[in-house]
């Protein structure tokens, strides 16, 4: 309903759609890191804002828990 599409949809396993890269064992600060420079624009390379509109939908503890989830794969 916000407009925050599931991030495995593109950021599958074997399957992820091309040019989205693998998250699992990213470092938590690392993933933590890319959704805020996302959301505040100041990483801009995601063709179609693809990852901008994601990131600046998703709230600060939204942020956190994906950065921890996607860490500990
Ligand atoms: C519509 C497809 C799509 C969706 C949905 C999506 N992403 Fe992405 N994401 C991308 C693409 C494409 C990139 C690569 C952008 C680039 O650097 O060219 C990316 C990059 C990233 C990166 C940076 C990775 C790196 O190696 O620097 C992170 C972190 C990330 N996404 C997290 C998420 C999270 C968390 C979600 C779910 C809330 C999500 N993404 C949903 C397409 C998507």
């Amino acid at each position: 309903m916000r407009n925050i599409a599931a991030c495995e949809s593109c950021h599958g396993e074997s399957d992820n759609k091309m040019g989205s890269p693998r998250l699992d064992g990213e470092p938590v600060a690392y993933v933590r890191a890319q959704l805020l420079a996302f959301a505040s624009g100041a990483r801009r390379n995601d063709i179609h804002a693809q990852m901008r509109n994601v990131a600046r939908q998703m709230t600060p503890e939204e942020i956190e828990a994906s950065a921890r989830y996607f860490s500990s794969r």
